[in-house]
């Protein structure tokens, strides 16, 4: 269809749209005219719009143009129409039967306060981990909260009788699927599980992203536990992972140092106590000396070469630390929550106390 004999169809549907519309002195007609014109199924509009289809190419854009001008002239002739019949103002995409006569607007009536929501305290806190870390050059990661043994234990060096592996320890999915791959492969599937920690993401990284890298992975890790004011069967954790040549101790202490600073504010000091963990050696965790008292944030240590080999990374040539600290510990000490399940309840009296 040629531009111009579509532009004059939709210009003289404008202009007898207005004219009926401008004279029309009963609901019942107003309805009609509505229908005509706007009616979802074949109202003229809906016609025309479909026209649009056989325009060439390079004439859409003026066509289109025109015709939402010609559809938001109907429309508001429409609305003064009602207003003008006293009826509630028209409703595009139907629902203003006759039911719907009625004053237009009633300022008598009390209004209705809009509920404006507020950002979790923990989300807060994800942001401005990020933040922190980002200014230290930590790029932002992400990994599935389903995870395999492969990511959750096994490159990460946790052996078959490592109590971390323990049922009663973990979430484990038993899954149709798992069942039909047993009996395809002869052995019993190794079940998937709800990630206990998010150092399954320090894997996933180091098996697809080119060397050296440094980054940081934030979500929810699930574990069995009782809920009380410390424990909740779910949290989070900030994961931490560098790996490039020559990676020293010395550079894991200034980074959790800074990073300590910047979020907790002044000057805050850091103290390594040994400890271990499967995927570190050295390792240890990490305290922080805040406001009269050491608070343990997490465990931290150089990243073992098994991990390195079970990811085909070369420990000769690479090397690397890695950190895992708790989210909801470093958001209560901030924010001064002292129970672990108050960020879990959703009560909304208790969440707009951190209205940013
Ligand atoms: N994944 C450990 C946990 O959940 C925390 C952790 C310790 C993470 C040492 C690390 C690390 O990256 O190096 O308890």
């Amino acid at each position: 269809m040629a531009l111009d004999q579509f532009l004059t169809a939709l210009g003289s549907m404008l202009e007898e749209a207005r004219a009926c519309l401008a004279t029309v002195d009963n609901a019942e007609s107003l309805e009609q005219l509505r229908v005509k014109y706007t009616g979802a199924k074949s109202g003229a509009l809906k016609t025309v719009q479909k026209m649009l289809g056989s325009i060439d190419v390079k004439d859409k854009p003026a066509a289109g143009m025109r015709f939402n001008e010609v559809r938001d002239g109907i429309e508001e002739a429409l609305g003064q129409a009602a207003l003008r019949l006293g009826q509630a103002a028209h409703r595009p995409g139907g629902g203003s039967g006759p039911q719907s006569l009625g004053p237009v607007f009633d300022p008598t009536l009390p209004g209705l306060r809009p509920r404006i929501g507020t950002i979790h305290p923990i989300t807060q806190t994800l942001e401005h981990l990020k933040e922190i870390m980002g200014r230290l050059g930590f790029n932002v990661t992400e990994g599935p909260e389903i995870e395999d043994q492969w990511h959750n234990f096994v490159a990460l060096n946790i052996p078959e009788d490592h109590p971390a592996r323990d049922p009663l320890d973990n979430f484990y999915l038993a899954t149709a699927k798992a069942v039909s791959a047993e009996s395809v492969t002869g052995d019993p599937p190794a079940p998937r599980l709800l990630r206990s920690q998010t150092s399954t993401v320090q894997i996933r990284v180091m098996e697809t992203e080119p060397l050296p890298l440094r980054i940081i992975s934030l979500g929810r890790v699930y574990r069995p536990d009782a809920p009380d004011a410390t424990h909740f069967p779910m949290f989070h954790q900030m994961e931490g992972l560098w790996v490039d040549r020559n990676v020293t101790m010395t550079q894991l202490k200034s980074v959790l140092r800074l990073f300590a600073t910047s979020y907790l504010g002044g000057d805050v000091s850091i103290r390594f106590r040994p400890s271990f963990f499967p995927f570190t050696e050295p390792s240890v965790e990490v305290d922080y000396w805040w406001n009269g008292q050491w608070i343990e944030f997490g465990g931290a240590g150089m990243v073992d070469p098994n991990v390195f080999q079970s990811v085909g990374i070369d420990p000769e040539i690479w090397s690397g630390f890695a950190f895992g600290l708790g989210v909801e510990r470093l958001c209560m000490r901030r924010f001064g929550i002292t129970d672990i399940r108050d960020l879990y309840r959703s009560d909304v009296r208790f969440l707009r106390q951190f209205a940013t």
